[in-house]
């Protein structure tokens, strides 16, 4: 456990009360759409999503006031473009995932390329000094970390994906996301700003009552009860914070599932006493997988304090995407505005396929506790949300533990200040 205060550490954070108009603010949000999400990257799915050439999905992006699509092409490149027809703006592709060779406008049938070029134009000679070439799709920047496909809609780029992502997550990209390649999902409107959401997942002070009756056994408790990081780093945009687990529990021990020289007798027994299901998915769950990698074999920029307990990393891919790498699966969230006060909670889970039935009973178990531990970290947020916009409080207090909520506030605020200076 860090023995000084992570605000030590960052001085330049301060430790004010933090205000609470970027929770509220339509204008706020307004100034957030303009200098944060149209010149950030922006995840917008996986590599996996898109196999072949002619693969292609859409997402309707209200916090770029677009929608988006990203096409694989012929050679495996991939393209990003407004979903916006060169000719009357009328709209190309519908929502979600499909294949096509051409993209076609149903108003009046231009179609394009997978790479956004115009290709045909009905009566093309009736059309004024018109040069096919110039009327393409508008093309965003699109760039690939990790299989995480990344969309940027800025005209110029500030920084290229690499180096937006590298100062803070170079350490852990060797991390077997390719092996992890069953996937689950779930997606929730929630009634409040998408920071609101955000904070819940970015500070462990809520665990011990939120989920009192749930994980808040399987996380590593001080002398005091209290339940801590192991540590916190803030960057120029992202954050990370590292947990220790209780290795007694079915949820806290990240090796007990998968690693055969782990003795999870402890886990199952612990478990087995409040948890019978939980001891049963522990015992069937072992050498069920078609990967297995323990926390020795993961990259040691995951478990950078090199604590033996240690349970997880909240990684904030910023600004609004949540990567937890665990052993044996990990899990990206993304917290999408759609309004000031609404937001998408769009939750992935990824495990390695399953060999036997039970191991596919241990992710089944493990999937139906993290839909109820969300359920139980959503069960908060629109009441707070509504408390909030009373007005009855300006500002917040944040403890030690909560740095993260300082730090996004202050990311936030500071690229808001640069962009509306220039
Ligand atoms: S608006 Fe698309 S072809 Fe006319
Ligand atoms: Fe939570």
């Amino acid at each position: 456990m860090p023995n000084t205060p992570l605000h030590d550490r960052y001085p330049q954070l301060g430790t004010a009360p933090v205000p609470i108009e970027p929770y509220i603010s339509k204008d706020f949000y307004a100034r957030e759409k303009e200098h944060v999400f149209k010149k950030a990257w922006i995840h917008v799915g996986r590599i996996e999503e898109l196999p072949d050439s002619g693969n292609y999905f859409v997402k309707d992006l209200e916090c770029i006031d677009s929608s988006i699509i990203v096409a694989r092409a012929g050679h495996g490149e991939l393209y990003a473009m407004h979903n916006v027809c060169a000719h009357r703006m009328n709209r190309i592709a519908c929502s979600g995932h499909g294949k096509t060779r051409r993209f076609f406008c149903r108003f009046h049938g231009w179609s394009y390329g997978l790479d956004g070029a115009l290709k045909g134009v009905p009566d093309e000679d009736s059309f004024f000094d018109f040069d096919k070439l110039k009327f393409g799709l508008s093309r965003v920047h699109v760039d690939v970390w990790r299989g995480f496909i990344f969309i940027n809609v800025g005209e110029k780029l500030e920084q290229s994906l690499a180096d937006f992502i590298s100062p803070m997550y170079a350490s852990i990209e060797d991390y077997p996301f390719e092996a992890m390649n069953n996937c689950y999902s779930w997606k929730a409107v929630v009634n409040c700003n998408w920071k609101l959401a955000l904070d819940a997942f970015q500070e462990t002070y809520h665990v011990a009552y939120v989920h009192g009756n749930s994980i808040a056994d399987a996380l590593h408790h001080d002398d005091d009860g209290n339940l801590k990081p192991l540590d916190g780093l803030c960057g120029d945009y992202h954050r990370r914070l590292s947990m220790a687990g209780n290795i007694n529990s079915v949820y806290g021990n990240p090796n007990a599932a998968t690693d055969s020289d782990v003795d999870a007798t402890n886990a199952i027994n612990s478990a087995g006493g409040s948890q019978l299901i939980g001891a049963e998915a522990l015992r069937l769950g072992k050498g069920g997988s078609t990967f297995e990698a323990s926390v020795k074999d993961l990259p040691k920029g995951l478990n950078w304090t090199n604590h033996p307990d240690w349970a997880f990393d909240i990684n904030m891919v910023f600004p609004d995407f949540y990567l937890s790498l665990r052993p044996n699966y990990y899990q990206a969230y993304n917290f999408r505005p759609l309004t000031h006060n609404t937001c998408l909670f769009d939750t992935r889970v990824y495990y390695p396929s399953t060999k036997t039935v039970g191991g596919r009973f241990y992710q089944e178990y493990m999937k139906v506790v993290l839909r109820d531990v969300l359920l139980e970290d959503l069960s908060t947020l629109e009441e707070t949300q509504a408390a909030t916009e009373t007005n009855i409080m300006s500002h917040m207090m944040l403890q030690d533990s909560e740095i993260m909520v300082r730090h996004q506030y202050e990311v936030i605020r500071q690229m808001i200040e640069r962009g509306e200076a220039s």
